[in-house]
Formats: structure tokens, sequence, C-alpha cells
């Protein structure tokens, strides 16, 4: 057996006297699309700054590829292959779709400042090119090409969170961890980014985990296997199917959980 992409085991964290994760435990293998799923406030968020290395954790360990990241930067992580997205977008906006896309996720650069500068002001290079072209890639694999010269500040709140994915998509990661890219997108879009996602895993064979508090929503969009947390806690972990047939799930879900094609697109 090949090692998981991710093995988070008996991850805790502690905010003083708040738990907030209670030695969570589960993994993500190879060109698994994995949903991580919980009413608001039961430490999914947490859960994946612990991971991405913006928290430092209690205890417990997190591995990837079988190499112990617990206690790396953020940056160290991500060159590892790791990328993430936040749950509010923060895009330039004043800067078109290609060009937001040139720039490193934030908080996720190395030398910060310079590399930023480099990747603004330098004339063009190979180096350059190739990530122009990468851009294009990715925005031809999210299927919005067309949004390519538009300026942010002009897209619909949806149309942002696809720039942010294609962002955290930019640095070729072997596994990328997108917290709510669907809260507040209507529908319809919110299914075409699942779709674009459930498409990429198979064609690429990275591995995403994704934050979703929608459980009825993300129970019909095709992801492999579901993580589902509540207070501080792994649930139960299984198919889609496994997860709709747990009474368990379904009553701490109870009323807990709102409906993505309610938000504004
Ligand atoms: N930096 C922090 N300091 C103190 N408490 C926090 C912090 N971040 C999150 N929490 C608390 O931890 C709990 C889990 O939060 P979070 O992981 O954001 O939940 P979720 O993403 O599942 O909605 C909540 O009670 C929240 O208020
Ligand atoms: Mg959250």
């Amino acid at each position: 057996m090949t090692e998981p992409v991710l093995k988070v085991d008996k991850l805790r964290k502690e905010f003083g006297g708040l738990v907030a994760v209670k030695d969570v435990s589960f993994t993500v293998e190879r060109g698994e699309f994995v949903g991580l799923i919980g009413p608001n406030g039961c430490g999914k968020s947490t859960t994946f700054n612990c991971i991405s290395g913006l928290l430092e954790q209690t205890s417990g360990s997190i591995e990837m590829f079988g190499n112990d990241i617990s206690d790396l930067r953020p940056d160290q992580i991500q060159n590892l292959g790791m990328t993430r997205t936040f749950q509010h977008t923060n895009l330039w906006r004043q800067m078109t779709v290609i060009e937001n896309l040139m720039v490193p996720p934030r908080r996720q650069f190395g030398s910060s400042i310079k590399e930023l500068a480099r990747s603004l002001l330098m004339p063009s290079n190979q180096a350059e090119e190739d990530r122009l072209s990468r851009a294009y890639d990715v925005l031809d694999q999210l299927e919005v090409p067309h949004m390519a010269h538009n300026l942010t500040s002009e897209l619909s709140g949806g149309q942002s969170k696809l720039v942010d994915i294609g962002r955290s998509m930019m640095g070729d990661p072997s596994l990328l961890l997108l917290d709510e890219p669907v809260a507040g997108v209507a529908g319809p879009l919110a299914m075409k980014i699942f779709n674009n996602l459930r498409n990429i895993v198979d064609e690429t064979g990275i591995s995403v985990l994704i934050i979703e508090h929608n459980m009825d929503f993300i129970l019909r969009q095709g992801v492999d296997r579901i993580v589902v947390m509540n207070e501080g806690e792994v649930l139960m972990q299984g198919t889609p199917e496994e997860v709709r047939a747990n009474k368990e799930v379904i009553e701490a879900y109870l009323g807990a959980a709102g409906d993505p094609s309610e938000g504004e697109e």
C-alpha cells in the first residue's frame, strides 16, 4: 500500500478552555476527493489551520506522504505540495483574473514581498511564460477561460471562489484543501465547481479535501468519502451512501446546516 497523502492522527487544538478539535484522525489517499463536513463551529477550519501550519496543534500529529509536517511552517508545507484556500476569499480586486493567478496565494509564499515583487514586476522570462501558460491551463480546467481578463472586482461571489481555487492550483499541488468554496454560491455554479473538481481529481490524480457545511448538498456531489465532524470530534467516516444511512449524523445535523442555494452568488 502507498502512503496516504495526508494522515491526521489524534489532532487536538485547544483555545484556552475551549477544545475546538478533539483528537481527530483521518486520512486522504492519493487521487481521493474527500469532504470534511459538520455543523458551523464544529472545528473544520481549525483542523485546516493546523494541517496547513497556520496554527500549532495542542497535540497529535500530521503526516504528508509519510513525513511528519506537524511542526513545519505554512510555506514549508506548501513546498511539499499542499495548498489551501480560506473560508473568506481575498483576491486582489484591482487586478484581472489572470494576474491574480500569477500571484502566489496569500500567506503561503516563502520570501514574501521579494517573490511577490518579482512575480509582478520582472520582465517576461521563461519562468514567467511558463506561469502564464499554467494560469491559462488552470482557467481551462475550471472551464472559465473567458474570465481571464476580467477585473476580479467585477466578478460574482461564486466566480471569485473559482478564481481562488484556480490560484490554489497554480503550484501544481498534490493536495488541495478548500475551505467552504461554495458557501454563498448559487446552486448551479456550486454544482459546477464540484463537477470541475471531480474531473480535475480524476484527470490529474491530485487529492482534494473540501470543507462544506451543507450535508444534503455534498451527499449529491460525487465525492469519494466524507469525514463527518461534530463538536470537535469525528462522528463517522464513509461513502456518501454510508453517511446518508447513519442516524447519528442525521441527528447531529437536524436544523444545524443551511442551504448554499439560499446565499448570494
Ligand atoms: N483563533 C481562535 N481563537 C479562539 N477560538 C477559536 C479560534 N478559531 C476558532 N475558534 C473556535 O473554535 C471552534 C471551531 O471553530 P471553526 O474551526 O472555525 O469551526 P468551523 O470551521 O467548523 O465552522 C469555534 O467554537 C470557534 O469559535
Ligand atoms: Mg469554518
